[in-house]
């Protein structure tokens, strides 16, 4: 199959919400990440995302609608729902709530909930309103793979596998969203991202951080997010994570940088002195600029074949906690605490 890459014109965005109509699949811009969609309510075009992205059948997708009337066909819609919705969609929370048999079992991967949210990017919301559908859409990579955050990314995992890529430019939060589960009393994240634990509690007044989102699962322990099982954002590289005082942590990274050419290092922006004349990956000023960063990055190693990375840590607050959920994954928690 020949892959089109093409610019997100209006007129392209007809063309592919006519492909989407007709159980094509089309990668598409979100504010987070890149998107691979289909039309939700077709179980084969459904089934065709699985394929492209070999990814696993017990991982559900993510339901994308374009103004949040559309959440009641699809779900058991709740008060702290609308509560979520109106304070946060569009944008990057997506809401886990009951779902109504409407949604084929394959998009829930057989679960009783599904999964939802307004993406905010007008091209996604436009292209969800030319379609008139909900769209399933997972993160437009290979399974395995860092989430897209260009198009270019999305070329380069799934050429010849999918019909059309709109291009939008880079993705501005650069992680996937924060995923809620409101299905228990007190809402939990089971995944972080833009929308912080700090900002739905003055939301709702309450919200749990799922502990498995900064450790690994247990041998046996079930998954809370099927999500959670599988490996993810892991490049090919080792990736080390150093903790601690700034001073300490680059005398660590440099130390490991000498002994071994050939190694990179990530840090923060207001570090990079720390490391001399050393090439460092400027990570940015705050954990905005890491989140856009870091999958890019990590493509650029695996591009390069880099074999050892080293990396500061962030405070895991705020959309710090996103940034490290992704780096301890990354680094398969190999951590190194320092003074
Ligand atoms: O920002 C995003 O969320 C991007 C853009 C394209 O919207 N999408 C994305 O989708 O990251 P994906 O499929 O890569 O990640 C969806 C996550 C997975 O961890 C999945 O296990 C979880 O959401 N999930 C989906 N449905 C669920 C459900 N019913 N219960 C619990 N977790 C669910
Ligand atoms: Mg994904």
């Amino acid at each position: 199959m020949n892959t089109q890459l093409l610019e997100a014109s209006d007129l392209n965005i007809i063309q592919a919400a006519r492909l989407l109509q007709v159980g094509q699949l089309v990668a598409f811009p979100t504010e987070t990440v890149y998107g691979l969609g289909a039309n939700a309510l077709d179980a084969q075009a459904v089934k065709n995302i699985f394929a492209a992205k070999q990814r696993p059948a017990d991982n559900p997708l993510i339901v994308h609608i374009g103004e949040t009337a559309q959440a009641q066909a699809l779900c058991h819609w709740t008060e702290t729902a609308r509560l979520l919705a109106d304070a946060f969609w569009p944008g990057p929370l997506t809401l886990v709530l009951q779902k109504k048999s409407i949604v084929p079992d394959i998009v829930t991967a057989g679960l009783s909930s599904v999964a939802i949210r307004m993406p905010g990017h007008a091209v996604a919301i436009k292209l969800i309103q030319a379609a008139s559908l909900p769209i399933a859409a997972p993160s437009a990579n290979s399974s395995g793979h860092p989430s897209p955050t260009m198009a270019q990314h999305v070329l380069d995992d799934l050429r010849g596998r999918i019909p059309l890529i709109l291009d939008g430019g880079r993705c501005q939060v650069g992680l996937e969203s924060t995923v809620l589960d409101l299905q228990d009393r007190v809402p939990t994240i089971l995944r972080p991202g833009a929308v912080t634990p700090e900002q739905i509690v003055l939301i709702i007044g309450d919200c749990r951080v799922a502990d498995s989102v900064m450790r690994p699962l247990r041998p046996g322990e079930p998954a809370l997010s099927p999500g959670m099982r599988h490996r993810h954002y892991a490049p090919k590289a080792r990736l080390t994570l150093v903790e601690g005082g700034k001073e300490a942590v680059a005398r660590e990274i440099c130390q490991a940088y000498d002994a071994a050419p050939g190694t990179r290092i990530m840090a923060m922006h207001d570090h990079l002195p720390l490391y001399g004349q050393r090439l460092v990956d400027d990570l940015g000023p705050d954990a905005i600029a890491a989140a856009q960063r870091l999958f890019y990055l990590l493509r650029v190693y695996d591009e390069q074949n880099v074999t050892q990375i080293y990396s500061e840590t962030l405070p895991p607050t705020g959309l710090g906690l996103a940034v490290m959920n992704r780096l301890t994954r990354a680094a398969k928690f190999d951590i190194i605490h320092t003074g």
